[in-house]
């Protein structure tokens, strides 16, 4: 097991949404619980960052080695960390930084983090000016080897104080932080559309959007108008039926690759089975979730991109609950379920739901 960069490392640090730190400490201690590993949460409300601190450090390497960023719901990205290092020189931050670094510590790059907020940003700036000097003076202590499996990552918490931290590189997220730079697309209808985006750029390998996409696909969006998740239905070529008693944005009308079906999403259904369900429902997310399993289940759509939206204070419970929906309606069949709040999920999840047989 290579070692963690910090040298009295006892925590987990878990980046994630301004406001969502207690759903992430409730993930990460859930989590943790189920590998009999124990310890206490420390956070502040809207701080960005959740710290776990284990009662017993050498518990560390079975955590660590369970953590993903990806798979993490509430958590953007992750570090195994010590005590924040602090009183740093500001003309010479990184020697006080070596100072702390396990010295058989090799790591292969280096991801600054930054925390959503005005204050976090600025700080990341800092980050960033960092790597390069860190990274050169790890070259020449001999800590840096390209084939090295873990990253080094630091999180700025004022000028003179900040985490170093480490993961494995394969525990990174997708994107750095978990941050997905998108453009807004000028044709969309709604700003919402980049959810969906995200979702298929996030849960879907650049295969499966090849294969469950294109000409001869096709798709329910419940509740679809004004149109922002069906145009990008729309410009993987896909055929769509949108669900809705609202008014649909009418450019994407004339693509004529949209029928327009004022019904109840929570009745209608489709004549014949479709590739995708998507759904934007504001709706109890029990409600949806046993909506979009149910459709699953009777083979009315194979895959499913949902969310669940959170508008209540036990969020992560919530969610666990609507995971035991979908098992328990889906019990006799194998299937996939991933579910993670995405960059542009505000108060909500994202999940996405395939049978796998
Ligand atoms: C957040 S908006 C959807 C935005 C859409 N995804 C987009 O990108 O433009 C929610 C929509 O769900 C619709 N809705 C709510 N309950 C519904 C139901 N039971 N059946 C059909 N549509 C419903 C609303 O009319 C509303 O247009």
């Amino acid at each position: 097991m290579a070692a963690f960069a910090h040298s009295e490392s006892d925590r987990v640090v878990l980046l994630c949404r301004p406001g969502f730190e207690s759903d992430c400490a409730q993930e990460i201690q859930w989590l943790a619980q189920r590998l009999n590993v124990y310890g206490y949460i420390k956070t502040e409300s809207r701080q960005g960052y959740v710290e776990f601190i284990v009662f017993q450090p050498t518990d560390l390497t079975t955590l660590a080695a369970q953590l993903n960023s990806d798979s993490l719901m509430f958590a953007r990205d992750f570090m195994v960390t010590g005590a924040a290092v602090s009183e740093l020189d500001t003309l010479d931050r990184v020697s006080g930084m070596l100072d702390a670094l396990a010295a058989d510590f090799t790591c292969s790059t280096i991801t600054p983090w930054t925390n959503d907020d005005n204050e976090g940003k600025s700080l990341a700036k800092l980050s960033r000016k960092l790597v390069k000097p860190l990274r050169n003076a790890l070259e020449q202590r001999g800590q840096w080897q390209d084939s090295a499996q873990q990253a080094l990552t630091i999180l700025a918490l004022a000028t003179d104080r900040f985490y170093l931290g480490s993961l494995p590189v394969a525990a990174q997220p997708k994107w750095p932080n978990s941050i997905a730079h998108l453009k807004f697309p000028s044709q969309a209808p709604s700003r919402s559309t980049l959810k969906l985006e995200e979702a298929i750029l996030f849960f879907l390998t650049a295969q499966q959007q090849e294969n469950y996409f294109g000409l001869g696909k096709t798709a329910v969006d419940l509740g679809a108008c004004p149109g922002g998740w069906t145009y990008q239905l729309v410009r993987r070529e896909v055929q769509v039926f949108a669900i809705d008693n609202g008014a649909m944005d009418e450019g994407l009308m004339a693509s004529g690759q949209v029928e327009h079906i004022k019904a109840d999403g929570f009745v209608w259904r489709p004549q014949h089975p479709v590739t995708w369900l998507v759904c934007d429902m504001i709706e109890q997310p029990a409600r949806v979730a046993a909506l979009m399993a149910d459709w699953l289940a009777d083979g009315s759509a194979e895959r499913a991109l949902f969310n669940l939206k959170l508008p209540m204070k036990k969020r992560f419970q919530e969610v666990l609950k609507c995971c035991d929906i979908i098992a328990e309606r889906l019990h006799a069949m194998p299937y996939d379920i991933k579910v993670k709040q995405l960059y542009h999920d505000r108060e909500e999840v994202t999940v996405y739901l395939a049978r796998t047989a």
